[in-house]
């Protein structure tokens, strides 16, 4: 076992130079917010950042990440690969998830599965061939009172969502541009559409829970 104190070696940066401008000062600001002898504690937000940067967790940016916090490798691939809204392998451009925990499922997510698949041609897990989404079940989205709820790319909250409104939703999304999974929405803000007529409500990012989400955008009632 490698002591919790073994300081991550030296990394190269996975990021091109406009990544890494966004990186740092991202950082410095996710960093600043622990006590200068606890700026580990930061790791989780940080592999935010890089997921955000890239579209998921690279070897190398794990690598890295632990480098600028002074982390083994390893210890931050324990961390990322215990969290299921870290990336580990490449996605489509637009990740769809879809909670199937106990208030969506009782709202009828298992429904919201089925037609994403039949409508993407693709299994819960998959990425489409074109790479354009990858769909997955995600646990509970802290929008339990709005359910089902679909996040998108971490960031943005459907909720209320029918098969109706997710046809809309898949539709939008199909006609936006792009080959790979989105490199970052920026900046983050955050907007929830309670679908069924409701107005979108917008408010300032916020942290739900170990996800690390911290902003979202919907377009959802479609
Ligand atoms: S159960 Fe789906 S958001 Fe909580």
């Amino acid at each position: 076992m490698i002591p919790l104190q073994t300081p991550g070696g030296p990394a190269p940066s996975p990021f091109s130079p406009e990544q890494q401008s966004r990186f740092d000062a991202d950082f410095g600001r996710a960093v600043a917010k622990y006590a200068a002898d606890h700026r580990r504690a930061a790791l989780l937000p940080v592999l935010h950042l890089a997921q955000d940067l890239l579209g998921w967790l690279t070897e190398p940016a794990m690598a890295y990440v632990g480098f600028r916090l002074d982390i083994p490798k390893v210890r931050v691939r324990e961390v990322a690969s215990f969290y299921t809204m870290y990336r580990l392998k490449p996605v489509g451009r637009h990740a769809i998830g879809v909670c199937n925990s106990v208030s969506c499922w009782a709202m009828g997510s298992e429904q919201i599965i089925k037609r994403c698949e039949e409508k993407l041609g693709i299994r819960s897990g998959e990425t489409t061939r074109d790479g354009q989404f990858s769909l997955e079940e995600v646990a509970c989205l802290a929008a339990c009172g709005y359910a089902p709820a679909v996040l998108v790319n971490n960031y943005r909250y459907v909720e209320n969502v029918t098969p109706q409104s997710l046809d809309s939703l898949i539709e939008e999304l199909r006609a936006k541009p792009g080959n790979s999974m989105a490199p970052a929405p920026e900046p983050k803000k955050l907007e929830i559409n309670r679908g069924q007529g409701e107005a979108p409500r917008q408010t300032e990012p916020q942290t739900t829970g170990p996800s690390g989400a911290t902003s979202v955008q919907t377009s959802g009632g479609k």
